[in-house]
């Protein structure tokens, strides 16, 4: 038995904000930007969007496509780095504006990779019976969490959310293999320093931007195409296929050179590849989910296909994920 895919959803706020929107409140360029990342424009939240708002527009599109009631669902995963609280879960937050019974309903923390663990662990409790539907979302709100001074970090995020509802299927379709890893020793390189017990907040902490993304950009680059090509080499290896059986890659998209090396690494022609980070730029946990929802609705994902995907993110987590549709 495994567990497939039968419905997803997306949903990217109005609000385009654009590399010439940035030249106008830090010193870059547009052609800094678009050269060193492939950014050229991301959604951001309007004021009074939450983290769960986005998730519940992607869940309710992920719920109809699926052709189930939402009370049939039995599990609710969310991925976040941004989510509504500190707590309650945003799952539960969800759970409650989707106006499901109650369910168990959790948040996840993985970085960038969190859509991947997420569905990693309702594979998991699906093949052990704990559950038969389970809604799993991808979603931040980065536009919340950078730091709008930082040139460095802000012009990298975007906000958004993706959600896909899974369920067993005796078929030979659905999750084929996955590989998944962390490695806290790189923690540091990636990191929202305050606002938890190791640092809470205060009139300091605020003052020095503490709550905001801090990251050391160039490590994270080397650690990221390393990780990137791990993952989509051995999830290929683990569901006993090659490069030539897979008909998409959708890597997560934090910068255009991370996955232009990741491909050529791991052998996969760019027209084999889903890329939209010019148009969302790095949506965290929410990148992968709707990089997918985006593939399906453009046709670029035909029964019986082999998706690949990969992700590296915060941590450092990475993970990567085969799937027949
Ligand atoms: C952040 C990143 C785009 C920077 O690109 P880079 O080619 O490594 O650039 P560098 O860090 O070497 O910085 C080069 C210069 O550009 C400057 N710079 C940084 N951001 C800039 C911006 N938005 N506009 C203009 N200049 C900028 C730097 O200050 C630096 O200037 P200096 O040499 O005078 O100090 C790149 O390191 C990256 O993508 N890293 C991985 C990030 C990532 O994947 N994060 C998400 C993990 S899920």
């Amino acid at each position: 038995m495994r567990a497939k895919i039968i419905g997803t959803g997306s949903y990217l706020p109005e609000r385009v904000m654009t590399n010439q929107d940035w030249e106008k409140i830090v010193e870059t360029s547009d052609e800094w930007i678009t050269s060193r990342t492939g950014i050229k424009e991301r959604h951001f939240a309007a004021e009074g969007q939450a983290t769960s708002d986005l998730i519940v527009e992607a869940s309710k599109a992920a719920i109809a496509e699926a052709g189930i009631d939402k009370d049939e669902l039995d599990l609710i995963i969310v991925a976040t780095i941004s989510g509504d609280n500190a707590y309650p879960s945003t799952g539960n937050w969800v759970q409650s504006k989707l106006g499901i019974k109650p369910i168990p309903a959790f948040d996840l923390s993985a970085g960038c990779s969190g859509f991947l663990y997420g569905l990693i662990v309702a594979d998991s409790f699906i093949k052990a019976g704990v559950a038969k539907k389970v809604l799993v979302a991808g979603a931040e709100v980065m536009s919340r969490v950078i730091n709008w001074e930082d040139r460095n970090t802000c012009v990298l995020f975007g906000d958004g959310a993706g959600a896909a509802v899974l369920e067993a299927t005796e078929e030979d379709t659905g999750i084929l293999s996955h590989f998944w890893e962390a490695d806290g020793n790189l923690g540091e390189l990636l990191i929202q320093p305050a606002g938890g017990s190791a640092m809470p907040a205060s009139e300091e902490t605020v003052a020095n931007k503490k709550h905001t993304v801090h990251m050391r950009g160039n490590e994270v680059f080397k650690h990221a195409v390393r990780m990137m090509q791990e993952s989509a080499m051995k999830a290929m290896e683990r569901a006993g296929l090659t490069s030539d059986d897979i008909d998409l890659f959708i890597p997560h998209q934090a910068n255009i050179r991370i996955i232009e090396s990741t491909i050529k690494r791991a052998n996969i022609p760019q027209e084999k590849t889903f890329i939209n980070i010019d148009k969302i730029a790095n949506v965290s946990a929410g990148t992968i989910p709707i990089a997918l929802d985006q593939a399906r609705k453009q046709g670029r994902i035909k029964p019986g296909d082999n998706v690949l995907l990969a992700a590296f993110g915060a941590g450092f987590t990475w993970a990567g994920m085969a799937i027949r549709f």
